[in-house]
């Protein structure tokens, strides 16, 4: 079993909706894969009871706990070791993470590291995106999954979508229907990079050979 572990910092719809759309669409027996975990840098996170009334393990590694970013990473990797299966590495998904990761954390993910940032990548990248995209009279707006590389907000783009910016928007209002959209390609994406990679069950018993 591949086990994807996701990481949040706060309302966790994104989360949600991946571990709906796992379900729904049973990536159990598609992809061989589901969401194991869930771990929030914020204790406050109301991703957490979300995920737990959801049914799935949800912990918290607040980072204002460690004095640096490594040793925050640190405890952060000792949460995710555990769920690293012979054969099948975990996919680890952030949804809503706000920490910026270190150059040697994400090369450690190499590849299995997927981000949803609420822009139409390259464009704004960072924070403030739905403001920025208001100040610049932009006439549409959206999101962009990608991979995770260390530099940030940059790696290779998996899905878009693009919503119109309506006369009257606000940062909440279009942020909002960035965020419907999100939901969908999200999930989307993630099944399309299990689906490339082939069923990791199958692939642990295809290497095995004949008994
Ligand atoms: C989303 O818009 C995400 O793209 C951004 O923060 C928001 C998180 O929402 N980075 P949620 O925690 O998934 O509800």
């Amino acid at each position: 079993m591949r086990n994807i572990v996701i990481l949040i910092s706060g309302g966790g719809s994104n989360m949600e909706a991946i571990v709906r759309a796992s379900r729904a669409q049973n990536w159990v027996a598609r992809h061989g894969a589901r969401v194991a975990s869930v771990i929030s840098n914020r204790a406050g996170a109301g991703g957490l009871e979300l995920a737990r009334r959801l049914g799935v393990q949800a912990d918290v590694v607040e980072h204002r706990d460690y004095s640096d970013r490594e040793a925050f990473e640190a405890r952060l990797l000792e949460r995710i070791v555990p769920y690293e299966e012979p054969g099948a590495p975990v996919l680890l998904v952030l949804a809503g993470f706000m920490r910026v990761l270190t150059h040697g954390f994400v090369q450690q993910f190499d590849g299995r590291l997927v981000n949803i940032h609420p822009s139409l990548l390259p464009a704004f990248a960072g924070l403030h995106t739905h403001r920025r995209a208001l100040q610049a009279g932009c006439k549409f707006a959206g999101a962009t999954v990608h991979m995770v590389t260390p530099e940030l907000d940059s790696g290779p783009i998996l899905a878009q979508a693009v919503v119109p910016v309506l006369h009257g928007d606000t940062e909440a209002t279009l942020a909002a229907r960035v965020l419907t959209q999100e939901h969908l390609i999200y999930p989307q994406a993630i099944a399309a990079l299990l689906g490339r990679e082939g069923a990791w069950d199958n692939r642990a018993d295809a290497s095995q050979g004949p008994a």
